[in-house]
């Protein structure tokens, strides 16, 4: 294969931009076709872009119905950038095509879901990978690095914060929920995943307890639906590894914050969103002095500070895209795994539950436990 047909489906702002980014940053990119049921999306000018995506990609088929979309474009690969709550179906009726997948996250709405797509996957002949971005920032390829040298030994606790002003103050952030409402009705434990995934890439095991507590809702405004501002979730591994997790769905606090830190037997890793100047920081016992280094935070994956084409979240978006194509290209594994995808989203789908138990402790199942029985 030396071109790859790509499909989009779900035209919102994400997906606009992930299939301009595939198209202009790959040059072996055909932007065979784009679906949405909003035509809008593709034929009218909207947020975010400079013109109508039907004026900057002619050549571009678009459908509002998918199946159709599946049947005749004749497509290599699949972008999924439905709302965050409903991926799994797109996912599983092109992998039945064989078609190759890469969806956004989190990557399903249930456990239903969960244990459907990981049929799926597996008797499909084609790869599914998940569009985890921050799986790509500079914070966790440096965290991987320092755990697979043995720096920062066994991560034994470890927490993150993903704290996110939503609340409308500008037509701007209106945008935001031009076409869905996945944003006014998510849990915000449920959008775990760009926390989740970073953390989750140097613990062997996967989070397999879990206790949350929600706040309840404090905003007032008629735009949100009842739901909780913001939830904290505990987890826990069967050997004892402890994970702390805050989500902001709304607050007051104008702010955009992703902030991790990792707890090791040898050393300490943390990326902090200081102000306007994000850093992250770091010590390692078996290092000369074990002194507090700091670097900057940025999301930049060092592999593509110097190329011109890596946009999107601060390159992140890039290196998802140029991975994913490259396993393509050269018949390798997916960069970013179902399973690595479903350990990151699963545990706020029970973490949900235990908020609505009264922060009861439930036990975490995933659909490859019963692969081991
Ligand atoms: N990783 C990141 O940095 C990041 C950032 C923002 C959003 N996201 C993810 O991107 C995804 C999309 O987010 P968004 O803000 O663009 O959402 P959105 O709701 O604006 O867009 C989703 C689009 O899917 C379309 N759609 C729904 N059902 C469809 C169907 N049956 N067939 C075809 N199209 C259909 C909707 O009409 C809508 O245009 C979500 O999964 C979200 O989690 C990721």
């Amino acid at each position: 294969m030396d071109k790859i047909r790509v499909g989009l489906v779900g035209a919102g702002h994400r997906g606009r931009a992930m299939f301009s980014l595939a198209a202009k940053g790959f040059d072996f990119v055909v932007p065979a076709a784009a679906c949405d049921i909003i035509p809008s999306n593709w034929y009218e000018k909207q947020w975010l872009v400079d013109e109508a995506m039907a004026v900057t990609f002619p050549d571009t088929e678009f459908y509002t119905d998918y199946d159709e979309m599946l049947e005749k474009a004749n497509l290599d690969v699949v972008i999924v950038e439905t709302g965050a709550d409903i991926h799994a179906e797109f996912c599983a009726k092109a992998l039945a095509k064989n078609i190759n997948v890469m969806t956004d996250i989190p990557v399903v709405a249930n456990m239903e879901e969960a244990d459907m797509l990981w049929e799926a996957a597996k008797k499909s002949k084609a790869m599914i990978s998940v569009g985890a971005n921050p799986n790509e920032q500079k914070f966790t390829v440096l965290l991987k690095e320092a755990y697979k040298k043995g720096l920062l030994g066994k991560p034994y606790c470890m927490e993150a914060e993903y704290i996110h002003w939503s609340m409308p103050k500008s037509d701007e952030e209106v945008h935001l929920n031009e076409n869905g409402d996945w944003r006014r009705l998510l849990s915000p434990i449920r959008y775990c995943t760009h926390s989740l995934g970073p953390l989750l890439t140097v613990v062997e095991e996967d989070l397999r307890y879990v206790s949350c507590f929600a706040t309840g809702m404090h905003a007032d405004e008629e735009y949100f639906a009842k739901k909780d501002d913001m939830s904290c979730a505990q987890f826990q591994t069967e050997s004892g590894v402890v994970v702390r997790l805050q989500r902001a769905g709304r607050c007051r606090a104008n702010i955009g914050h992703h902030n991790y830190r990792v707890f090791g037997t040898e050393g300490y890793m943390e990326r902090i969103d200081r102000f306007d100047k994000p850093v992250i920081r770091y010590n390692y016992t078996k290092e000369d002095d074990n002194a507090l280094k700091e670097i900057g935070g940025e999301y930049m994956p060092p592999e593509y500070a110097d190329n011109e084409r890596a946009e999107g979240h601060g390159g992140m978006d890039f290196a998802l895209l140029d991975h994913f194509f490259k396993a393509i290209l050269n018949g390798d594994e997916a960069p970013i795994s179902l399973k690595e995808g479903l350990r990151m989203t699963i545990p706020g789908i029970y973490a949900e539950m235990s908020a609505k138990k009264g922060g009861e402790v439930l036990k975490i199942r995933y659909p490859w436990d019963d692969d081991n029985e």
